[in-house]
């Protein structure tokens, strides 16, 4: 029997390259709080500008001084201007300045924390190492549970209620706003505000173990129009197979165990261990925005979860036949 084979090598360096490319085009990437896409992340930003701005009118001072200090003739100066110069530029300008930027930056607080009003949609999260259950409230009255991605309805304040279930993690979409940690034992709560439409990514900003660093989500905000059509969708149950494969990997997945730790909503599959797959097909990405969600990485990351994610609470499948991998990975695909 062949498992399916372990991503190459040249995969790791096209990942490094990735990277790379990542940090050249930060300040305009999809997570970057230099391009705000949110009220709280456009306050954030302002501040920034205002604090960079600042520092380098700072800069360039010292750096002229310094200049105009190297071509002084070593003569004994005037006691009391030097004091002056010292006592000015040393305390009273820096004090005024740091005092300016403060009071600035702390009128930005009441905003940024101020609960939002009765009504407002609020999505729970609950961070996992490293994964994030997201549930929605649903019409039936009972939650719609998702993972690793969230979706928003643009022009709409939205509120997060946090909680973790194993250590500290942080909830953090820099192009909509701030962070805010998640404790274990305890609810905090983050309100953001959408103001424009687009694909952004969301990132665990508090190191939470072995692969923190693959502890990501992507947030796609819409219309609202089309946040609800995308809702109503994702609160359906069983998707009925439309074919005898897709029948036969619904089978497998439940004869396999998967249905111990994964939920599929009107299935027997009601584990609570792992995400809720009831429409996996339907999400950008695999284990935490780290693949792109295809049939082939659905197959690697059945065969070696283990091996891709450091940690892993999901065991890697390695007796499956290859034909079990591909009926499976078909099966999940077209849960949309
Ligand atoms: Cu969760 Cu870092």
């Amino acid at each position: 029997m062949k498992v399916i084979e372990m991503p190459a090598e040249g995969d790791a360096v096209k990942a490094k390259l990735i990277c790379a490319g990542v940090l050249i085009s930060g300040c305009s990437s999809s997570q970057s709080a230099l391009n705000p896409a949110g009220a709280g992340a456009e306050q954030i930003a302002r501040l920034f500008w205002w604090m960079a701005g600042g520092a380098t009118i700072i800069w360039l001072v010292m750096v002229a001084l310094s200049i105009y200090a190297l071509h002084l003739n070593p003569v004994a100066h005037h006691r009391q201007k030097s004091a002056l110069f010292i006592i000015g530029g040393g305390a009273i300008a820096p004090t005024i300045i740091l005092t300016i930027l403060l009071i600035y930056g702390l009128n930005l607080l009441p905003a940024l924390l101020a609960r939002p009003p009765a009504g407002t949609l609020q999505i729970e999260v609950e961070g996992y190492q490293w994964w994030w259950k997201v549930s929605y409230p649903a019409q039936s009255g009972k939650p719609v549970e998702l993972a690793n991605e969230i979706r928003l309805p643009r022009g709409e304040p939205v509120e997060f209620i946090l909680t973790s279930k194993d250590v500290v993690h942080s909830f953090w979409i820099p192009s909509l706003g701030g962070k805010v940690d998640m404790i274990p034992g305890r609810t905090t709560r983050l309100t953001l505000h959408p103001t424009k439409t687009g694909h952004f990514r969301g990132a665990c900003a508090e190191y939470c173990g072995a692969s923190h660093a693959y502890m990501n989500f992507t947030v796609d905000v819409v219309e609202k129009e089309e946040f609800d059509e995308w809702l109503a969708q994702q609160s359906t149950g069983r998707i009925t197979p439309q074919s005898a494969s897709v029948e036969r990997g619904e089978a497998l997945f439940l004869q396999t165990g998967c249905g111990a730790c994964h939920t599929i909503r009107g299935t027997e599959a009601d584990g609570k261990i792992g995400p809720d797959l009831t429409h996996i097909g339907s999400r950008n990405s695999l284990g935490a925005d780290m693949f792109p969600n295809n049939r082939e990485n659905l197959q690697k990351w059945i065969a070696h979860v283990s091996a891709l994610k450091p940690g892993v609470k999901m065991p890697a499948f390695r007796a499956l036949k290859d034909d079990e991998y591909q009926t499976l990975s078909k099966y999940l695909e077209q849960l949309k």
